[in-house]
């Protein structure tokens, strides 16, 4: 079965103005196709097109050498926009409550300060990549970035809030204002999602 690009759980326009329509259109309908493509025939006839993606990405080392970036770049794209879309959502942001609230607290000492860290991450990363919260093999929340399309479960973690901080997620509207593109995210952020992405990796 091959890998397929999930539909938007939303319309192109709903994260407005914090990302422009023309950006989803574009992000979600070639960027993201462009991904998914590119990992069905990087897989083509061997093993590892029945494997789940996640799977396929917590054993890199199994993919034969002569395809293994093109699955780690595309199996990786995939992956991260399917997160991504559901990370965000129209009229949210505000801030977590409830567990996730207190481990984010405890990990990074008030919700502001976590804030800080994750905006400081995405904004220095050089180059093409993402930043990322995540739960550690402990348990506990830690926030990292990784360039191009690598995934922190690669990494042996488990990934609950990425921002996709490719000139191709902001761009248009944006052009080099990588952080203004950032500080918009917060206004889009479907806090329900990274709240059960957390529970579920407890
Ligand atoms: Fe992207």
């Amino acid at each position: 079965m091959a890998f397929e690009t999930p539909a938007l759980p939303y319309a192109y326009n709903a994260l407005e103005p914090a990302i422009d329509e023309l950006t989803m259109q574009v992000h979600h309908d070639k960027h993201h196709v462009g991904y998914t493509t590119n990992l069905n025939n990087a897989v083509k006839g061997t093993e590892f097109e029945n494997w789940d993606v996640v799977k396929i990405l917590q054993n890199l080392s199994k993919v034969p050498e002569s395809s293994r970036a093109a699955v780690r770049n595309n199996g990786g794209g995939h992956y991260n926009h399917t997160l991504f879309w559901q990370m965000m959502g129209p009229h949210k942001g505000g801030q977590p409550s409830g567990k996730l609230l207190d481990a984010v607290n405890a990990a990074f000492g008030s919700f502001d300060k976590f804030k800080e860290k994750f905006t400081q991450t995405a904004t220095t990363r050089f180059g093409s990549g993402w930043a990322w919260l995540v739960v550690k093999k402990d348990k506990k929340l830690d926030v990292y970035s990784l360039p191009n399309q690598d995934n922190p479960v690669s990494e042996g973690d488990t990934p609950i809030l990425g921002i996709d901080v490719w000139e191709h997620a902001y761009y248009l509207k944006y052009q080099n204002r990588r952080a203004e593109y950032i500080g918009n995210f917060y206004n889009v952020i479907n806090w329900d999602t990274v709240a059960a992405l957390y529970s579920k990796a407890q």
